[in-house]
């Protein structure tokens, strides 16, 4: 069933709620609506008609959830020079007001939480829980960037010294920023970019993930409503190449914040690099090879439901998943008949049932990504458990979360983005080679230790000589789930460029900084 519309820069043209609504008739998809959401002009695309593009339920291929009307070339450069002309306004206006607006927006985020879940859940195939976890971060994101522009952005900092001069330093938006955010949290990080964009002074245009635009333009009412003036916030439903890449290559954009693979983050790097403007930041944040190690003194239950949730929960679709674990070979095989017997009690279905503790993966791209490694898995590795598929689950791209033993880790290609699980047994005096081995994979996002050994844990974590090279350690707990604020999160190396997303030094990067020196 259809529900909702998007047209490229334009307004959705149905609402959405707890349940699925029609659309509005057959015509409307055919056509942009008159006034824009994105505050794009798209007058001068009357002559091309956008392409519809109709977007299916992960869950059930056969459910459609929406349309949308992805942006065509000119209206990626209207966007551009609206939120240019926007600039100066917005940047001068004070951080408090626009601290106001993104403390408004986390208001009016959770008062539609029901409706956002909804989204997420339909769009996105996430769980009801992640559905409501991904509300909750989006406005943890818009109170803590509000905060910390209220602390960094509203008066220079004085920096008395010995010059007898008064010396001052200041903080001011750099211009337009584009914003590319990713499908696996299509509403919190789609938010939380824009949020940290807005708060620091910028304009902002921002491409999600082709396959969430539904969820991204309720953000942007959402926003707007709150009082984020329309033409500082476009937004550009499209694909990488038709909408991405003329956005990066534009002289007029002053930043990019991505998150995203490693291979489009070094491609945005290159383009940056290559146009001709101004020098300007990329804040990437990308993959991992996320590991988690666990030795012989680790409590075994806690090990179990924390690689569970670490490795299926949001069907591994999570930047932060582990996806290789090292277990001690003395108490490996315990572990691993406790961790197939916990597999085997995971519900595998629909993610509308509040009992699905693993959903669809987002697309048949992914699907079929997924089904090529586990056939080469099948035939390299040593198959730990592989859960059953219930049949209703033919219609939507699943992946049967599974558990594989590997020699090292050097047979994983790259990232495995779904519900799988690598296993590596490891000797108890091998944990210098288990160290080289996780930094060897060039990475360096997320990692796990269960261990109740002190000196086993400042090893890892490189307190007394370098350790796992990682952004986000987590010692005794699972692996996911970094709360805003408290948990700045983000990697490092061929994970992304920091700063961390949720930490104090996040928006700074988004800004220029601007010292005054008078003669008194
Ligand atoms: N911020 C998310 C988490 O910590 C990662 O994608 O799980």
């Amino acid at each position: 069933q259809r529900d909702r519309q998007l047209g490229a820069g334009s307004r959705v043209a149905t609402s959405s709620g707890a349940e699925p609504r029609s659309a509005t008739g057959p015509d409307a998809t055919r056509r942009a609506p008159s006034s824009s959401a994105s505050g794009v002009d798209d007058r001068s695309s009357r002559s091309r008609q956008p392409a519809v593009r109709t977007l299916q339920s992960p869950a059930d291929h056969r459910r459609t959830v929406g349309q949308v009307q992805d942006a065509l070339p000119e209206q990626v450069s209207a966007a551009i020079a609206a939120a240019a002309a926007a600039f100066p306004a917005w940047d001068r206006s004070p951080a408090d007001q626009r601290a106001q607006c993104l403390d408004a927006a986390a208001d009016r985020l959770e008062a539609h939480l029901g409706e956002l879940v909804v989204l997420c859940c339909r769009e996105a195939g996430k769980s009801i829980p992640d559905g409501i976890a991904e509300v909750r971060e989006a406005a943890d994101f818009c109170r803590y960037y509000a905060a910390r522009a209220r602390e960094a952005f509203a008066a220079p900092l004085e920096l008395p010294g010995p010059t007898g001069e008064r010396n001052q330093l200041s903080l001011h938006g750099r211009g337009v920023f584009v914003c590319i955010s990713p499908w696996n949290f299509p509403l919190a990080i789609f938010t939380g970019q824009v949020a940290a964009a807005l708060a620091a002074g910028n304009t902002v245009v921002a491409k999600p993930a082709e396959q969430t635009p539904l969820i991204a333009a309720r953000a942007v009412e959402l926003l707007r409503a709150a009082g984020v003036p329309d033409a500082a916030l476009q937004l550009l439903p499209g694909d990488g190449p038709s909408v991405g890449t003329p956005l990066v290559a534009d002289p007029r954009i002053a930043g990019v914040a991505f998150t995203g693979s490693v291979a489009t983050a070094q491609r945005i790097n290159r383009q940056l690099a290559e146009r001709n403007g101004p020098i300007v930041p990329l804040i990437a944040e990308t993959g991992g090879q996320n590991a988690m190690v666990v030795d012989a003194s680790a409590l075994p239950e806690q090990v179990v439901g924390d690689v569970l949730q670490s490795s299926f929960q949001s069907t591994g679709q999570r930047c932060s998943a582990l996806r290789v674990l090292y277990i001690q070979e003395d108490v490996a095989e315990r572990m691993l008949t406790m961790l197939a017997g916990a597999m085997a009690e995971l519900q595998i279905g629909d993610p509308w049932d509040l009992a699905t503790d693993v959903g669809p993966v987002i697309d048949t791209d992914a699907q079929q990504a997924l089904a090529a490694h586990c056939a080469r898995m099948d035939r390299e590795a040593r198959l730990i458990y592989r859960c059953s598929l219930p049949p209703e689950t033919d219609h939507g791209s699943f992946i049967a979360p599974v558990a594989y033993e590997l020699d090292n880790i050097e047979q994983l290609d790259g990232e495995v983005f779904g519900p799988v699980l690598h296993v590596i047994r490891y000797r108890s005096d091998a944990l210098d080679e288990v160290i080289a081995a996780i930094n060897g994979t060039g990475f360096g996002l997320t990692f796990g230790i269960h261990s109740r050994i002190d000196h086993h844990i400042r090893r890892l974590t490189g307190s007394d000589q370098p350790g796992v090279r990682a952004g986000n350690r987590y010692v005794n707990r699972n692996m996911i789930g970094a709360v805003v604020g408290v948990q700045p999160f983000g990697g490092e190396a061929l994970s992304g460029t920091g700063p961390k997303a949720g930490g104090p030094h996040y928006l700074p990067r988004f800004a220029v900084e601007r010292a005054l020196s008078v003669n008194t």
